[in-house]
């Protein structure tokens, strides 16, 4: 719960400035940096925190640092600006805690013309936004490294996991 808040106060006081572009720039190439700009300021500043815990967890580990930090920047890319908004984010966030993926997967099938339409594409952005982020990524020629990493970033561990996706569960969970 604290960390939450935490996570719910940075996301209000969030704020993109030069030297995260610069960092951002560095690492993306221009149509993953066109991607990155799509996503709300909130997000970008998530994924750039993500990226710099990331980095920092590399130290102990051997791995593909560049793949990593492009997909740490890129994660949540699937999140458009104006797809979610921070209420839409919390609202979403709450509704996973208490009602979960499963019955809004029920939902979905069931009642999905009997929901409110924003409450529908509220939960379709917060739950596939991976997949989105893939397509998008795709769309772009990204490497198919970097798009099975943001595909997964919210799936169980498996044991064919590469370090790079499971580092960037642990740096998003950070964040
Ligand atoms: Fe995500
Ligand atoms: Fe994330």
């Amino acid at each position: 719960m604290a960390n939450r808040l935490k996570q719910f106060y940075r996301a209000l006081t969030a704020k993109v400035d030069d030297q995260d572009l610069v960092f951002v720039k560095s690492r993306l190439n221009d149509s993953e940096i066109s991607l990155f700009l799509q996503m709300s300021t909130i997000d970008q500043k998530h994924c750039i925190n993500v990226a710099h815990s990331a980095e920092a967890l590399t130290k102990v580990r051997k791995l593909d640092v560049p793949l990593l930090i492009r997909a740490a920047l890129l994660h949540d890319c699937g999140r458009k600006n104006g797809d979610l908004g921070l209420l839409g984010k919390s609202f979403a966030v709450l509704f996973d805690k208490t009602i979960g993926y499963q019955r809004f997967i029920k939902l979905d099938a069931m009642r999905r013309s009997k929901l409110c339409s924003w409450l529908h594409q509220l939960l379709e952005v917060y739950y596939r936004h991976p997949e989105r982020g893939a397509a998008a990524l795709a769309s772009i020629q990204s490497s198919e490294q970097l798009i099975i990493i943001v595909l997964s970033h919210h799936q169980p561990a498996t044991a064919t996991d590469c370090p790079e996706l499971k580092l960037l569960k642990q740096a998003d969970a950070l964040n």
